[in-house]
């Protein structure tokens, strides 16, 4: 499924852009589903703001039961707009399930090295015209950590375009060299956030990764990654997943803890 030279780019790189890897139809599919889940959501009092700027501090128990459950965050400039759902829908939702456990994606990890693969965590991601907030730079290994770092791969699929005008991704190409910079760390129900290396990340360095619908990005855990405001009058669905080896160990450090282990493809 991936060439030498691809595998190389990403191991240069930390990430991999592999076009055309999703039929638009399938893409399409997700799209309507996740407007159909999110039609169907009634949010009540409860609102809940993802922010990674502040994620500690808001973190509440919805967030941290929201791993084997379809819930939904909003954004932190306007609460009446979702900004994501997560974290089980490739296991709860039988549209989402079907997009996620396809042989080409598993073909993609068993390639990468990811031994035993389980589909840990899924996200549909937004990013509203005009409101879609800001997600600052971070590695993914900081809010799931396994061991090594090199057990989570991060699958990240352009459900629409993604230009730098509509807040695309934009990463450190072979950031992901550098370590660990910091630990989001569960404890009991409290979290919060473990500073290992304060240095500021290197913004000069930074590259857009733009992508068409049906894309796919692969993201080393360790690559530091962004996305900034979407301050265009277009949104930017995307749907992620994040892959973990059944043969590294999950430590219970992870704010994503669940009652029955993940499952493969
Ligand atoms: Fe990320």
């Amino acid at each position: 499924m991936l060439t030498a030279a691809q595998l190389d780019r990403f191991r240069a790189d930390g990430f991999l852009l592999l076009p055309g890897f999703v039929a638009a139809a399938a893409c399409d599919e997700l799209r309507a589903r996740a407007e159909e889940l999110m039609a169907a959501f009634e949010p009540g009092a409860r609102r809940t703001v993802f922010t990674t700027s502040e994620q500690a501090r808001k973190t509440d128990d919805y967030f941290l039961d929201s791993g084997e459950d379809i819930r939904f965050f909003f954004e932190e400039a306007d609460p009446t707009i979702i900004n994501k759902l997560g974290h089980a829908l490739h296991d709860l939702d039988p549209v989402f399930a079907r997009f996620s456990r396809t042989p080409a994606i598993a073909s993609v990890v068993e390639a990468l090295g990811i031994a035993d693969p389980r589909v840990l965590q899924s996200m549909y991601i937004l990013k509203a015209p005009r409101v879609g907030g800001e997600v600052r730079c971070h590695q993914d290994a900081t809010y799931l950590h396994t061991d090594p770092p090199e057990a989570m791969i991060g699958l990240w699929f352009a459900l629409e375009d993604a230009r730098t005008d509509n807040a695309c991704l934009w990463a450190i190409p072979g950031g992901h060299r550098d370590g660990l910079r910091a630990k989001f760390v569960r404890d009991g129900r409290a979290t919060r956030l473990d500073v290992l290396d304060p240095r500021p990340w290197d913004d000069a360095r930074l590259v857009p990764l733009e992508a068409r619908q049906g894309d796919l990005i692969l993201l080393d855990g360790l690559v530091p990654h962004l996305s900034y405001t979407n301050r265009s009058p277009r949104s930017r669905h995307a749907y992620t997943l994040h892959v973990i080896s059944g043969a590294a160990p999950y430590p219970a450090t992870n704010w994503l803890q669940r009652t029955t282990p993940p499952r493969g493809f």
